[in-house]
């Protein structure tokens, strides 16, 4: 420990002397390196949650409530975890829609294959749309199909967590005039 030590005074050394730390330095700094008791304190705490690390690759496409459209949530709420954000990717085959329809959680979207029109606009790959909790989300339609990244969450304010349980794994997709469009 001795050792880290005087090696982290010497880059606050190496800091004052140059105003920056080297990209070298700087990276073992990161690689926690040269850290004190102290910094490792502060940079993970009693109670605090490691990452939690998944491929698309170990999930499988299930069937989500409209027509053409499936999903892969990586994570999603669970009964022992109702809280946990409905994070995966949304697939849309050619020609598919969905009609206005609303939500109390929060999400955001980040189209990653695929040309869209959302509420009139057109959105292709890079565009990042975001809803806060409560909203209604715009008529969308896709002449091309395409893959969309998709994270839902509670809502802030509203304290409603995402659905994921009976909407992204349905067994067997009901007609669209029998769909709840309310939350
Ligand atoms: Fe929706």
């Amino acid at each position: 420990m001795v050792v880290r030590q005087l090696a982290y005074h010497a880059n606050s050394m190496v800091y004052r002397k140059n105003g920056f730390i080297p990209p070298r330095l700087l990276t073992a700094i990161h690689r926690g390196q040269f850290m004190t008791q102290q910094t490792e304190a502060d940079a993970r705490r009693a109670g605090d949650h490691a990452c939690e690390i998944v491929h698309e690759s170990e999930r499988e496409w299930e069937t989500l409530r409209f027509d053409g459209t499936e999903s892969k949530m990586l994570f999603h709420p669970r009964p022992e975890r109702p809280l946990e954000p409905n994070a995966g990717l949304v697939r849309y085959a050619p020609g598919s829609s969905f009609p206005v329809h609303r939500h109390d959680f929060a999400q955001v979207w980040y189209i990653l294959e695929g040309q869209f029109t959302i509420g009139g606009k057109k959105c292709g790959p890079g565009t990042m749309i975001f809803h806060d909790a409560p909203h209604y989300e715009e008529e969308m339609h896709t002449e091309t199909g395409g893959v969309w990244l998709l994270v839902q969450y509670p809502g802030p304010k509203t304290g409603k967590p995402a659905i994921y349980e009976g909407r992204f794994n349905m067994k067997k997709r009901i007609p669209i005039g029998q769909e709840r469009l309310d939350y």
